[in-house]
């Protein structure tokens, strides 16, 4: 059986999945629950400073995009950090790390970017026996506009001016959470790096207005006939997250910098695909909300099941494994060439591929033949482009095919060479400029 058990900047736990902070993680009761279904950590709802607690909207905070089967695909809220009150929050955190040693307890953080704040709240942390702390630099709505969260996570300067005070007066580790509401991920990974931060979480929300009320003019959630821009999540999220955590792990700058990997993750593939491009672990937020605790059962036995069957027998064989093969696009091989193939006993004939590759890209299918319909690939005009794989309802259907090496390529002329541009070699890979030094 894989060895599932995760050892992250120190903090360890069963398994690598973890509830990223949020309302799973507000109180004792739910994190008891999650614990009981089997999650390995928890990053617990954002702690703010000593005082009146945070007041939420009372009206709807969430917004959401479906698919066509109903199927949640992207989450939107304007909720706040938490609610309640600091000293409860606390005491309930210490009483579950107590009953739960095994599992991580970590504390999500967010108080004014003032050195007194972080420097008076986290001792008070420390004392719950927290394994760890997590810095929210992260939510885009609500607090930013108090000068915290993502208007801290948007200035480098700040992040590490913080994440330093914070590794000043704490001996936990320290993650820092980063938000995605910025042109390059790399500037804020590497300052809180500079700062000394262990390790780095992403993604937190991306600001959205996911839909506008036409009966009302007012974007959705409406509160009283009005809305404001929320945080977006969910597996919609995903591929921008995959794309954040891959950058972080390929910058020659943060390479080996620890990442805890959050952003749509529902299934244990989208879990391996996090670890393959670097992330030591991964937070779960929108898919427990969406399916409950449980849901990390179906993860953990899809893991484990897929690392047995390909023989990987922990997470170090796999974590990081997909980062040598993100390369710029000036490194990949034009001498690759790929023509897609349509398997005839699986096409139902909608035709969606041909009039999608005819009006919009290369005519490289042909729709009549002898007066039947009939879709095939013209291989002389397929450029390879996967549009019409994209566009198939059949799975499978439609198949890219690489060429063999050394045949000609009907449409460029071309001769196949898959063997180009090596980037494991590649002195703008990290990894390969490591083994070298
Ligand atoms: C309702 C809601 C509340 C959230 N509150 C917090 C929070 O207090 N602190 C924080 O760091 N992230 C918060 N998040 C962001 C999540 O921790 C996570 O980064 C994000 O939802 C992406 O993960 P997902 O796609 O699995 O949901 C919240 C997300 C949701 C949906």
């Amino acid at each position: 059986m894989a060895d599932l058990r995760n050892n992250f900047v120190g903090i360890k736990s069963p398994n690598p999945f973890w509830l990223a902070s949020a309302p799973p993680t507000d109180k004792a009761y739910n994190v008891e629950r999650a614990f009981k279904a089997g999650w390995g950590g928890v990053v617990w709802k954002t702690l703010g400073e000593e005082g009146p607690p945070v007041v939420n909207v009372n009206g709807p905070r969430y917004g959401a995009i479906w698919g066509a089967d109903r199927r949640l695909l992207g989450l939107n809220n304007i909720e706040l950090i938490t609610d309640r009150d600091l000293f409860t929050n606390l005491r309930e955190m210490k009483q579950v790390k107590m009953n739960w040693p095994d599992r991580a307890l970590i504390a999500s953080i967010m108080v004014p970017c003032e050195e007194e704040s972080w420097k008076a709240i986290l001792p008070l942390v420390e004392e719950t026996g927290a394994d760890g702390i997590e810095l929210n630099f992260g939510c885009p709505h609500g607090m930013s506009e108090r000068g915290m969260g993502s208007a801290v996570g948007q200035v480098p300067e700040y992040i590490e001016m913080v994440v330093r005070w914070c590794k000043q007066y704490t001996r936990m580790p320290v993650i820092t959470k980063l938000t995605p509401n910025i042109t390059d991920i790399r500037k804020p990974a590497r300052a809180a790096k500079a700062g000394g931060t262990d390790a780095v979480s992403l993604i937190n929300t991306i600001n959205s207005i996911v839909s506008v009320d036409l009966d009302n003019f007012a974007p959705n959630p409406t509160v009283g006939g009005k809305g404001s821009h929320g945080g977006y999540c969910g597996p919609a999220v995903k591929p921008i997250a995959l794309n954040m955590v891959a950058e972080i792990a390929r910058d020659p700058e943060t390479y080996g910098l620890p990442i805890s990997g959050i952003g749509g993750i529902t299934t244990w593939r989208d879990a391996a695909e996090f670890l393959a491009l670097g992330a030591g672990n991964v937070q779960v937020c929108t898919a427990a909300m969406t399916y409950g605790f449980k849901i990390v059962q179906e993860m953990i036995s899809g893991l484990s099941d897929w690392m047995d069957e390909k023989g990987h027998r922990n997470l170090d064989d796999i974590v990081g494994r997909a980062v040598p093969n993100v390369s710029d696009w000036q490194y990949l091989n034009l001498n690759y060439i790929a023509k897609a193939k349509i398997d005839q006993d699986a096409c139902i004939k909608c035709g969606r591929c041909y009039i999608a590759c005819e009006d919009t890209s290369h005519q490289a299918i042909t729709n009549m033949v002898d007066g039947v319909r009939h879709f095939e690939v013209m291989d002389e005009e397929c450029v390879g482009c996967n549009l019409c794989v994209s566009v198939c309802p059949v799975e499978n259907c439609i198949t890219m095919e690489a060429l063999p090496a050394g045949s000609l390529d009907k449409r460029t002329g071309k001769t196949v060479d898959p063997n180009y541009a090596n980037w494991t070699t590649h002195p703008n890979n990290p990894m390969a400029r490591q083994a070298a030094e």
